[in-house]
């Protein structure tokens, strides 16, 4: 067992948290602030404990020196102050020795989020490469670390895995919750197991699909995946999402014939024009034309996958259904929503996209839960094993270090 943070003798400590403020900003708005609000646990604690509290987190991806001008964090700081009501610093330096100064001088409780990680990376990649000098000073500035940004945890960056190599640390609340749930409902799931995927590009979740198919007893597609395993059927997909790729082609194709039984693909759906904005039809799947754009899935589709749906005990939803953003393309998302809503099973959603289709379609309290990661929670369940939890230290090693 990793070591959990209620177990350490945190009192009065400088501690330093590698939360995951990755959230969508627009013009210095904050869109969606769930990962902000997952990690007050952790901070409110740190408080209660008199802690010196320094923030890190990454945003975005940074490439280039333009970069930075979209994804200071700068904002989160303020989302922050007002969600857990005192001051929250923000120093614009990461690396700065002077960094050490001003936080010798903070107050027990106070709190300084440092700016995006990701900083480091231009130009030589520092803190996605995770470069030991940026963990030792980051460690540097702390007497212990908690690992509290479970999406962030399959990455292997200075401040997640490099950092625990230099300070005694543990998991923060919301990682514990995180790996519990997750484990909890999806390690061994109650069959009848059903996974729902939908989303943009099937090279990507081509490995979930491989690990997730053995275990499961439906897998339910929808999106850009299901219109690639229809476009290796020889339908006519039009002008819709899908893998150019043959060598994927043949993958599906091979999935399809080892899983036949497991599979279910659309039968209909509601699509647009490559062509004219205002074009919608519903259309089986059989009279797709070229131009057409698939967008939504259709009232057979959501009769079929129904079946499923209310034979299962676990249910995994992973990637969005269609366009939901889009009003005439949301009734398919709406609708499977109500399904799930309604039937017996524990229905858990994965992934940032699903979570957000979930959040903003107004149906975030009818499921059993919702996990703030998306590659991290792929990963797991993949894999079994994130490396930024690996890297936390076992509850003995606490006991010899005596912290
Ligand atoms: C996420 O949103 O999945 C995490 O914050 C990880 O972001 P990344 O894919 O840019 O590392």
């Amino acid at each position: 067992m990793k070591q959990r943070i209620e177990k350490m003798d945190l009192k009065g400590k400088r501690v330093i948290v590698r939360c995951d403020y990755n959230v969508p900003i627009y013009n210095g708005k904050i869109l969606d602030d769930t990962k902000i609000v997952a990690s007050l646990e952790t901070i409110r604690y740190l408080i209660e404990q008199d802690c010196k509290i320094i923030l890190l987190s990454h945003l975005g991806k940074i490439k280039t020196e333009e970069d930075k001008q979209t994804h200071s964090l700068e904002p989160v700081a303020k989302r922050l102050k007002e969600l857990v009501g005192r001051e929250v610093y923000f120093s614009k330096e990461i690396l700065d020795p002077e960094l050490k100064k001003r936080i010798e001088l903070m107050l027990p409780r106070d709190i300084i989020l440092l700016e995006n990680t990701r900083f480091l990376d231009v130009p030589n990649k520092l803190e996605s490469n995770c470069d030991a000098q940026v963990a030792q000073f980051f460690a540097s500035l702390a007497d212990v670390f908690v690992m509290d940004a479970f999406a962030s945890a399959h990455r292997a960056h200075a401040s997640t895995t490099g950092i625990a190599k230099y300070l005694p640390s543990c998991m923060g609340f919301s990682v514990e919750k995180e790996l519990l749930a997750l484990d909890r409902f999806l390690k061994e799931p109650k069959h009848p197991f059903t996974v729902i995927m939908g989303g943009a590009k099937v090279e990507d979740k081509l490995e979930l699909i491989g690990t997730l198919l053995p275990k499961c007893d439906h897998l339910l597609l929808a999106g850009g995946l299901a219109n690639s395993f229809l476009k290796a059927l020889n339908f006519n997909i039009g002008s819709s999402l899908a893998t150019e790729s043959t060598k994927t082609i043949e993958k599906l194709k091979q999935i399809m014939l080892t899983y036949r039984d497991k599979l279910m693909l659309p039968l209909d759906a509601i699509v647009g024009s490559s062509y004219d904005e205002a074009y919608t039809r519903y259309k089986k799947i059989n009279e797709i034309t070229d131009n057409e754009v698939i967008s939504d899935i259709g009232v057979k589709t959501l009769a079929k996958y129904k079946t499923a749906i209310q034979d299962s005990e676990t249910i995994f939803l992973n990637g969005t259904i269609g366009i939901y953003e889009e009003e005439r393309y949301s009734n398919g998302t709406k609708e499977l929503f109500n399904l799930l809503k309604n039937c017996k099973a524990i229905v858990v959603v994965g992934g940032g996209d699903a979570v957000s289709s979930v959040k903003s379609l107004g149906y975030q309290e009818a499921f059993t839960y919702l996990s703030v990661g998306g590659g991290a929670t792929l990963e797991y369940l993949t894999k079994g094993h994130l490396v930024g939890i690996d890297a936390i230290m076992e509850e003995e090693e606490i006991e010899i270090l005596d912290v």
